[in-house]
C-alpha cells in the first residue's frame, strides 16, 4: 500500500511515524515534508496549497490514500479534488471543513445541534461592534471568522482593550475581516478532544493538552503551540464518553443530516468549566502538537482507522486502544517567536537526544551542507513515553537538554500540574 501525508510539521513528521507502525507496511510519501521526515518518507516536492500539484501527484505515483495534516488544503477543497479523481484520502470535505474554516458556521452548527458553547453575538462593522461591547462583562473575547493560524483571537480585560481589538479587526483589517464574534469569556482547564469519524460513527482518540502561550505560568502571546501531553488526569473514561456524546456525535448527526457528512478527524477544544464541557472551537484535522503526544501511544492501525473513516459507516464498532503509558512533547522553537523566527542556526545533539529513547520529530528544520539547521519557527518535538506522567516529564526534559542550537526557547513548565494532579 502506498500513502501520501500532506504537510511539514512536526505534527505530519508523528503521522508519518505512525503510519510506518502499521501492518500494512506502506510505502509512505511525503509532501513536501522536511528533513526530519525525509528519514521515514520519501519527500515530493508540492506545497500544501498546491492542490492540483497534490492530485498530479497521487495520480501519478498510484498512492492508495492520502492523508492531509493541515486545514488550509481542507478548507481549500483538496479532499474534495482527490475524491473527484478517484483517489482516496482522509479528511473532511471543504464543505464539512468549514466546522473550522468558519468560526460563525460553527457556531450555528453547535447552536442547532444543542453542543454547549460560549455565548456569543456576530458583529460586521466596527459601529455595531462597539454598541455591543458597551454592554458586555468582561473580561471577552473577540474572534475573526476566518482562519488566522491561531492568532485570531483576542482576550480584552476591559472596554478600552476590546476598542483595540475592534480597530484590528474592522479598521487595520488584520484578519481581511467582515465577521467578528464578541464572544463570553470562560474559565476552566482546557482539553483536546479529538476523534476520528466515518460520516456517522465517531471514534475518540486519547485526552490531550496542550500550551498555546510562549512563556512559562501562560505568560505572553499565543503561538502555534508549545507543548502537550496525554493523557490528562481527571479526565476519566465517562468524561470522554460524555464530551463524545455531548459534542462530536451531535455534530456529526448534524452534519449527515444537512448531506455534508463529516469524514476524518473532528477536534474539539473544549474548556471544562464548572458548568461541564464546553467547545471553544473545533477544529477538522489533527492537532499540532497534540498528535506527537498521542500517536506515539496509539495501539491501533492508524492506517486501518484513516481506511475506514473515509467509508460511511466504516467504523461501526471500532475503538482505539491507548498504551496506558503518559506521552509528555516538548517544543524546541527558534529565537523571537512567535514574532519572528530565527533561520539557518545550527543544530547539535540531534542523535544523542534520539538515543534516549525519546521520539524526535522535525517542525522547522531545513538541511544545508549535509547540516541540520533551524528553518522556521516551531523547529523540534521531543517526545518521550513513561509509566508515569513524571517518568515521561523526566525522560522529555533529559532528551532535549541534548539539543542545542542559538537562541533555542522551551518552555520549562510542561505537564509540570499534569504531574501534581496525576500525583507522580
Ligand atoms: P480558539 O482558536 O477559538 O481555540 O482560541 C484560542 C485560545 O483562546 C483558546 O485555546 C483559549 O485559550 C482562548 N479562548 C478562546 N475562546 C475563549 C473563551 N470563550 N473563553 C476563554 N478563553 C478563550
Ligand atoms: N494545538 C492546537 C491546534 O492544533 O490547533
Amino acid at each position: 500500500m502506498k500513502v501520501l501525508v500532506i504537510g511539514g510539521g512536526g505534527r505530519e513528521h508523528a503521522i508519518v511515524r505512525a503510519l510506518a507502525r502499521s501492518d500494512h507496511a506502506p510505502d509512505l510519501l511525503c509532501a513536501p515534508g522536511n528533513p526530519g521526515i525525509a528519514a521515514d518518507a520519501e519527500l515530493l516536492d508540492i506545497g500544501v496549497d498546491d492542490v492540483g500539484g497534490i492530485v498530479a501527484a497521487a495520480r501519478e505515483r498510484e498512492v492508495d490514500l492520502v492523508v492531509v495534516g493541515p486545514e488550509a488544503p481542507l478548507v481549500a477543497g483538496v479532499v474534495d479534488a482527490l475524491g473527484e479523481a478517484g483517489i482516496a484520502a482522509f479528511g473532511p470535505s471543504a464543505e464539512a471543513a468549514r466546522l473550522e474554516g468558519s468560526k460563525v458556521y460553527a457556531k450555528e452548527a453547535m447552536a442547532e445541534a444543542g453542543v454547549p458553547t460560549a455565548g456569543h453575538e456576530v458583529v460586521t462593522s466596527r459601529e455595531d461592534a462597539l454598541a455591543h461591547l458597551a454592554s458586555c462583562d468582561y473580561p471577552v473575547v473577540l474572534k475573526a471568522d476566518g482562519l488566522a493560524a491561531g492568532k485570531g483571537v483576542i482576550i480584552a480585560a476591559d472596554e478600552a482593550e476590546a476598542h483595540e481589538a475592534v480597530e484590528a479587526f474592522f479598521t487595520e483589517q488584520r484578519f481581511g475581516e467582515t465577521s467578528v464574534l464578541i464572544e463570553e469569556h470562560m474559565v476552566g482547564e482546557e482539553l483536546s478532544m479529538l476523534a476520528i469519524c466515518d460520516g456517522e460513527n465517531v471514534v475518540p482518540l486519547a485526552p490531550a493538552q496542550d500550551y498555546k502561550r510562549i512563556f512559562d505560568g501562560d505568560e505572553g502571546p499565543n503561538t502555534g503551540g508549545m507543548g502537550s501531553y496525554s493523557p490528562v488526569p481527571g479526565v476519566t473514561a465517562d468524561d470522554v464518553s460524555r464530551i463524545v456524546s455531548e459534542v462530536h456525535e451531535p455534530i456529526v448527526r448534524l452534519m449527515a443530516g444537512r448531506g455534508i457528512p463529516f469524514h476524518g478527524v473532528l477536534y474539539a477544544g473544549l474548556m471544562m468549566t464548572a458548568d461541564g464541557p464546553r467547545v471553544l472551537e473545533f477544529n477538522c484535522r489533527f492537532g499540532d502538537p497534540e498528535t506527537q503526544a498521542v500517536l506515539p501511544r496509539m495501539r491501533s492501525d492508524l492506517l486501518d482507522l484513516c481506511l475506514a473513516a473515509g467509508k460511511r459507516g466504516g467504523l461501526a464498532g471500532v475503538e482505539a486502544e491507548f498504551s496506558p503509558e503518559w506521552a509528555v512533547t516538548l517544543v524546541l522553537a527558534s529565537a523571537g517567536y512567535p514574532e519572528s523566527s530565527s533561520k539557518g542556526d545550527v543544530i547539535s545533539g540531534l542523535a544523542a537526544a534520539a538515543a534516549t529513547g525519546a521520539e524526535i520529530t522535525h517542525a522547522g528544520t531545513a538541511e544545508i551542507d549535509g547540516e541540520i539547521v533551524t528553518a522556521g519557527g516551531r523547529v523540534l518535538n521531543v517526545t518521550a513515553l513513561g509509566s508515569g506522567a513524571d517518568v515521561a516529564r523526566r525522560r522529555a526534559y533529559d532528551a532535549a537538554d541534548e539539543i542545542s542550537f542559538d537562541g533555542r526557547q522551551i518552555r520549562t513548565d510542561i505537564a509540570a500540574r499534569a504531574v501534581e494532579r496525576a500525583g507522580g
